[in-house]
């Protein structure tokens, strides 16, 4: 089955990137989300960051015209019901993403299919909430989704191998790499990278270092681009604490529990970047500052 058309469902911070890469690779694109501000933030961003890859030469500025032309907003939801694929990346919150695909059903095609950016939740159990499991993947792209390489493709326990290689095929097309993972707690990525992180909140915790010390012990020692906490903060840290608690419920071993400090930092309200503060205190106009 082609692909020609995709639907994607939220414009957050993925929901943009996704946006942004499938309008560059020609794919014509509409977007919802409840929020018209969120909608038209989102196009603005994307615009901002199509036209940093135009100043870097990676893109063409007739390129960048023809994606903005094919990206269309709508904030109801029952538009993006006539696209082949859909790519829903609202809040990782089972509840709101299992209603956004019961209100979607009515709208779609019979050869659409579904899919969710989650980054934890299991495929199977949403797919089967919905009129076509066989037709329902975990298409998980990383963050930030212009720049990295990888899309995690989860098959759900029912899903076709059509369907596979439809999505298969749209990752290939992104110019971007798949990685086949099993539906299982976190899939790959989530499953290794959070614990990591987890282990660096309990070693900021215990004391054995500080922010500024694990950050770089991490980055100097292990060539990683950005420090666990930087990055904890990047990717938001609540949820962190809601994968480590998927992967804890999931997988029922006390190896995965959520370090008390990232609770405590969640429970705050700092939850990184998008907040202006979590590890790092992001307000002022210089260098973020470590919160510990
Ligand atoms: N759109 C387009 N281009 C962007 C961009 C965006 N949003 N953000 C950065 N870029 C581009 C820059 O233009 C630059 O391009 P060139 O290589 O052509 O120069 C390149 O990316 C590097 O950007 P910067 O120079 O601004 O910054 P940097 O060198 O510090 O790199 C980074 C930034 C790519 C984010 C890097 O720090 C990095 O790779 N960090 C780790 C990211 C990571 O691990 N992501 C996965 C998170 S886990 C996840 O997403 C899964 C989940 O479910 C939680």
């Amino acid at each position: 089955m082609e692909i020609s058309s995709i639907g994607v469902v939220g414009a957050g911070q993925m929901g943009n990137g996704i946006a942004h890469v499938c309008a560059l690779a020609g794919y014509d694109v509409v977007m919802t989300d409840i929020s018209a501000d969120a909608l038209s933030n989102a196009v603005s961003l994307i615009e901002r960051n199509i036209a940093r890859q135009v100043g870097r030469g990676k893109v063409t500025e007739a390129e960048m015209a023809g994606a903005m032309a094919r990206i269309r907003t709508t904030t109801t939801l029952a538009e993006v019901g006539q696209s082949d694929l859909i790519i829903e990346a609202a809040t990782e919150r089972e509840t709101v993403k299992q209603a956004i695909f019961e209100d979607l059903l009515p709208h779609i095609k019979p050869t659409t299919i579904l899919t969710s950016n989650t980054s934890s939740i299991s495929i199977t159990r949403l797919a089967s909430r919905t009129d076509r499991p066989e037709k329902f993947m975990g298409f998980h792209f990383m963050n930030p989704v212009p720049v990295m390489q990888l899309v995690e493709l989860i098959r759900g326990i029912a899903t076709d191998e059509e369907t596979f290689a439809a999505c298969k095929a749209v990752v290939d097309r992104l110019g971007k790499t798949a990685a086949t993972a099993e539906d299982f707690p976190a899939f790959i990525v989530n499953r290794i990278l959070m614990p990591m992180i987890n282990e660096a909140v309990y070693t900021l915790y215990e004391g054995v270092g500080n922010v500024t010390s694990i950050d770089m012990a991490m980055k100097l020692g292990t060539n990683h681009p950005m420090g666990p906490l930087e990055l904890a903060d990047f990717i938001g840290l609540d949820t962190c604490l809601a994968i480590m608690n998927v992967l804890h419920d999931g997988l029922a071993d006390t190896k995965y529990r959520p370090c008390p400090l990232l609770t405590k930092y969640v429970e705050a309200g700092w939850l990184g970047r998008k907040t202006q503060r979590g590890f790092y205190d992001y307000r002022g106009d210089g260098d973020p500052v470590p919160t510990r």
